[in-house]
């Protein structure tokens, strides 16, 4: 049982807090992310589970046991950064297997951890080239490889895909999802690609300035963000705002035709919130023409139409099949009322 628990962490560099307080709770197996624009803190975190950070104040556990000030080595924690790291003299197996060596792991206990990671892998043609020999991609799995020959109750990632091609990334991020679905270690992975956070986790920490804006299930994050944050950085396009009036319950914009009726509790007394609107839950109305269109992106099976509203406010809108617009066309939109949300325009929290 190794899942990992984080009870009010704190980090401080001299005077500066860059992690406040943070609880969270990752299950046993499970494939959790954390998430959030660059400086937010993901990588202080992870380094503060793998020991290579020291926790300022709060504890950590990993499995049963405290680990707050444990040296690294002993966490039982294995970690894969951004660059590869790998000794240019050794060959891929020796590559591998080195942790172990050093540790003075029999050379036939070694060999067999390293035939066994290599399998998981599609490294065996591979293992006697020395690194330069190996594309990016490849260099990347023999360092997931050194991870797993370790067999680690927790794998921690730091932007492990971050060096590669756009295809490779796809192709990677594949293979560590198959990785663990095959090996069931508790595995925590750190990006700033909402994609790769939305396609690969069991569970997503959104951070933003130290502080956890909202965990849950990628489609729980997508379907229902508790804040206007979280609601703009997951999902890609992103979820359009609009600052509307609201009275009478409805909410009203000069793009959109009738009032809005959203179901909310927003304080009385409000008159103006933030609407949030999907690209993909905007209909085009063709006989209307609140709306011009700046550009177009056919993507093949979805368009992506960019509007420009009476008031100068952009929207994005998704479109299907040949229902696309062309640039410099005038159109109307409706916005589904069961998929829109409102947001406080001041703190950005979710109105429910
Ligand atoms: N050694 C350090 N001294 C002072 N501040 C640091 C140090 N390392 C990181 N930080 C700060 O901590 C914050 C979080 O950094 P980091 O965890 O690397 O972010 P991320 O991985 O999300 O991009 C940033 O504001 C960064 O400037
Ligand atoms: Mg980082």
């Amino acid at each position: 049982m190794t899942g990992v628990t984080l009870n009010q962490a704190i980090k401080r560099y001299g005077e500066t807090q860059v992690i406040h307080g943070i609880d969270l709770e990752i299950e046993d197996g499970e494939f959790c992310v954390f998430v959030g624009p660059s400086g937010c803190g993901k990588s202080t975190l992870l380094r503060m589970i793998a020991g290579l950070e020291e926790t300022t104040e709060g504890q950590v556990h990993i499995g049963a046991r405290e680990v707050t000030h444990l040296d690294p080595a002993k966490r039982g924690v294995a970690m894969v950064f951004q660059t590869y790291a790998l000794y240019p003299h050794m060959t891929v197996a020796e590559n591998m297997g080195f942790g172990l060596r050093m540790n003075g792991v029999s050379k036939s206990e070694i060999e067999q951890k390293v035939q066994q990671a290599s399998n998981i892998l599609k490294l065996d043609q591979y293992l006697k080239r020395k690194p330069k020999a190996l594309s990016g991609g490849q260099r990347q799995r023999v360092a997931i490889g050194r991870a797993i020959v370790r067999g680690p109750e927790v794998f921690l990632f730091d932007e492990p895909l971050s060096n590669l091609d756009a295809e490779l990334r796809v192709e990677m991020r594949v293979e560590i999802a198959r990785l663990h679905n095959e090996i069931g270690a508790t595995m925590i992975y750190v990006t700033h690609d909402q994609v790769e956070a939305m396609t690969m986790a069991d569970k997503i920490v959104v951070l933003r300035d130290g502080r956890i804006e909202q965990v849950g299930a990628p489609m729980d994050l997508y379907r229902d963000p508790d804040n206007r944050f979280v609601a703009g950085f997951i999902g890609s396009p992103a979820m359009n705002f609009l600052e509307c009036e609201i009275a009478d319950g409805k909410v009203s914009h000069p793009a959109l035709g009738a009032p809005l009726e959203v179901a909310a509790n927003v304080p009385a007394g409000l008159s103006k919130v933030t609407l949030g609107i999907r690209p993909e839950h905007i209909e085009v109305d063709r006989a209307g023409d609140t709306c011009t269109v700046d550009l177009t992106e056919a993507l093949g099976g979805v368009s992506y139409s960019y509007l420009l509203t009476p008031n100068g406010d952009k929207l994005i809108v998704e479109e299907r099949d040949d229902q696309r617009s062309r640039q410099g066309d005038k159109i109307g939109i409706t916005a589904r009322p069961d998929r829109a949300m409102l947001f406080d325009p001041e703190t950005g929290q979710r109105f429910r």
